[in-house]
């Protein structure tokens, strides 16, 4: 199993702090977040796998919607909070603890600006699925988040050149969770077509967020 250590070590060391963080002073978000991949995961059955589920927190919106999860993740610390929520595994997002072509669904949350290799990720998590599984991506939207995004004032949010840089940056006019491991970039173009190299059929896009948006949702289904 390939480990980026960088990553784990990165979410050990706050992983208490994320917890607190994201069901209290983010909870707002937490919830919105919540909401979408509910509408965009929808409702179903069998086995669920959380990729990169860190604390779990979205195990009960999963649940209630008929689906059974399961999460992995690099960091231990996250999901030594995560293992009350659901059944976790420590694995690297690329490679999976499953067997190819069993999976009813994949979600992966707030994740695509940590991983290294999205890519990489998108096509393992393609592989693990059923034919006619679904795919439930739920992300920081590409165009209006990132280092190159000013959004402290949420009315007036201010682009500024970097939109084409991918590479994890720490610098930025973050708060939170950014403050502390920084992010990755995927632009628009590069996301959508990760999905569907990855054999994966693109079903719904959902944005949200005023005035802005902030998140954007992607359902997709394993058609092959
Ligand atoms: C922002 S947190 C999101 C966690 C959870 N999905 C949520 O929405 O609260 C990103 C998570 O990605 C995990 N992660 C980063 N790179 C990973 C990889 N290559 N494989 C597995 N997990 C990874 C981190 O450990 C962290 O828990």
């Amino acid at each position: 199993m390939g480990v980026a250590t960088g990553s784990r070590a990165r979410y050990d060391e706050w992983a208490d702090w994320y917890e607190h963080y994201i069901t209290g002073d983010a909870r707002d978000f937490t919830e919105r977040t919540a909401e979408i991949l509910a509408r965009v995961l929808g409702p179903g059955a069998g086995p669920l796998l959380d990729l990169a589920c860190g604390t779990g927190i979205y195990g009960q919106t999963i649940s209630a919607l008929g689906w059974t999860p399961f999460g992995v993740d690099l960091s231990i610390g996250q999901l030594r909070h995560a293992c009350s929520r659901m059944p976790v595994a420590v694995a690297e997002a690329s490679a999976l603890p499953v067997r190819p072509r069993t999976l009813a669904a994949v979600t992966a949350v707030l994740c695509h600006t940590d991983i290294d290799d999205y890519a990489h990720t998108c096509q393992a998590a393609s592989a693990a699925l059923r034919t006619g599984g679904v795919f439930a991506h739920v992300g920081v939207h590409p165009c209006f988040v990132g280092a190159f995004a000013d959004r402290t004032s949420p009315s007036e949010i201010s682009i500024t050149p970097g939109y084409w840089e991918r590479e994890r940056r720490f610098e930025g006019p973050w708060r939170g969770v950014r403050a502390k491991v920084g992010a990755r970039h995927v632009p628009l173009g590069e996301l959508l077509d990760t999905f569907v190299r990855a054999g994966l059929s693109i079903d719904r896009v959902i944005e949200a967020g005023e005035p802005t948006p902030d998140i954007l949702a992607v359902r997709c289904i394993r058609t092959g």
